[in-house]
């Protein structure tokens, strides 16, 4: 039989099994597998246990790596879920792909504004919300959902494959370096490329690949005032306030441009040039299409190539909360003892982690000396994440556009994210090969958001460019 031919059968028969690949994805939503509640660490390992056995019926041979424990801001210990390392195939005439993907997600409560359950996967209008649907269960079992294709199809795989799948990338993929140094001798040692679905197109309808990541810089700005909470009618306006401290620091680090406030944040950014310039104009995205998906009324930056640069190329920050504020509904009149503010850096090249902590350390001390106040206060650097840049002109991403080109009738674009996969750059300087992002799920799916979505239409074109994928390297 033909490849094509094949391929026709294989299209086929990922159409027929709809139903199915649906409720396994639902299986898999089902269990709440968030990386960030310690009180849930049980069911990130029931996600592990679960990703687990479908490997092994199919044939994957699982090993469970221990990367240790994680540290809790109490200073309790507790265990990191397992890395999944899988093998599916040794033939040494073949190549050998290395798939990462995360069985974590990030939190979600019907509360937040879901209109469904989070953990009850929920077909409406042909897409299914649920928690992890697109970020990142959706992709990963799509992977597994190939190699089951093959098999029922009796068709030899194109290429050995083998799996890294975490479940604390949410939280900065916690001990995961560390582990793939440590296999650089061995399981890493025979990879010839490494492929990431773990991202989004920049639209609805045109498919791309990407080749950029920002990093993240994530901290903690730790304020304690008293030894407990105060009356703020007794002591307000005679002692100095943990929040005022707070709340004066964390509005001294962004202005209304979007432009970090810390000094010389820019310094190490890569300057624009000309070719690089000249990329951003031939790149599908409707500025009023984001907006929508954004649920604003209008950006920072009107024109399209400006915000994608911003976007991709230029650092940015944003504050996220204040753990120990009230937060509750009414009023309460306390003075909280102790806020720790949260905000992020997303890095960019040629930014580097230990200088920005540094600017970051420098800028909170500068604006602490001018407010007199005796409060403690502490930056602390929760986790840092490089940037990633590769080429997309090399064999690997040519592969992954025929393979598009296959499914969707149409040309990639080349782009880059926004977003951090912190182990990405890892993964390159360990095997020292090419990696790709291959996104599946549309720019609309907001993942972290309320009501995240994969739509059945990605899920059932995304196993189809997977295995086209598969095929493409083989030929390599
Ligand atoms: N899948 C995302 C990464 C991503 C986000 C890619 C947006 C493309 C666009 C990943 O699961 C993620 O959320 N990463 C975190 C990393 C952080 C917690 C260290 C992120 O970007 O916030
Ligand atoms: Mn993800
Ligand atoms: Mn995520």
């Amino acid at each position: 039989m033909s490849n094509e031919d094949f391929n026709k059968r294989l299209f086929k028969y990922f159409d027929d099994h709809q139903k199915d690949y649906i409720q396994r994805l639902g299986d898999a939503v089902r269990i709440p597998s968030v990386s960030a509640w310690p009180d849930h660490r049980s069911e990130v390992v029931r996600m592990v246990e679960w990703t687990k056995s479908l490997m092994e019926k199919l044939g994957v041979k699982v090993e469970l790596a221990d990367i240790g424990q994680q540290k809790l801001a109490d200073g309790t210990k507790i265990k990191l879920p397992d890395v999944i390392l899988g093998t599916y195939g040794n033939d040494k005439t073949k190549k050998n792909v290395l798939v990462y993907g995360h069985l974590d997600v990030q939190p979600a409560q019907v509360s937040d504004g879901w209109d469904t359950e989070p953990f009850v996967l929920t077909e409406k209008h042909g897409k299914l919300f649920g928690r992890g649907s697109t970020d990142d269960k959706g992709p990963v079992i799509s992977w597994l959902n190939v190699i089951e294709a093959y098999q029922t199809l009796n068709e030899p795989f194109p290429v050995n494959v083998k799996f890294v799948l975490e479940s604390m990338e949410e939280y900065g993929s916690d001990g995961l370096e560390d582990l793939l140094k440590s296999l650089k001798n061995t399981f890493l040692s025979d990879v010839d490329y490494v492929v990431i679905s773990d991202s989004y197109w920049l639209g609805k309808e045109k498919p791309c690949l990407q080749y950029g990541l920002r990093g993240i810089c994530y901290f903690f700005i730790d304020v304690e005032s008293s030894t407990k909470d105060l009356h703020s009618g007794v002591f307000g306006g005679t002692v100095h306030e943990a929040m005022t401290d707070l709340i004066t620091i964390m509005s001294t680090l962004v202005d209304d441009q979007g432009r970090i406030l810390i000094n010389g944040m820019y310094d190490d950014v890569a300057p624009l040039s000309p070719a690089e310039e000249q990329l951003y104009s031939k790149i599908t995205f409707d500025v009023s299409t984001y907006c929508s998906e954004a649920g604003v009324k209008k950006t920072i930056q009107t024109e399209k190539e400006k915000i994608l640069m911003h976007r991709w190329r230029y650092p940015s920050l944003s504050l996220h909360g204040i753990q120990g504020a009230f937060d509750g509904c009414g009023c309460k009149t306390v003075i909280p003892r102790h806020v720790i503010g949260k905000f992020s850096i997303r890095i960019v090249p040629n930014m580097k982690i230990s200088t920005v902590e540094k600017l970051v350390e420098n800028h909170v001390k500068q604006i602490m000396k001018t407010r007199n106040s005796p409060n403690k206060v502490s930056i602390k650097l929760e986790h840092g994440g490089n940037y990633w840049v590769a080429d997309p002109n090399n064999p690997q991403y040519v592969a992954a556009r025929k393979a598009t080109v296959a499914v969707h009738g149409i040309e990639p674009d080349l782009t880059r994210e926004g977003g951090s996969i912190p182990i990405t750059l890892t993964f390159q300087e360990q095997t020292g090969k090419s990696v790709l992002l291959l996104p599946v799920g549309a720019s609309d799916d907001g993942a972290h958001s309320q009501n995240e979505k994969f739509d059945i239409s990605n899920y059932m074109n995304g196993m189809k460019v997977m295995s086209v994928y598969f095929q493409e390297v083989a030929k390599l």
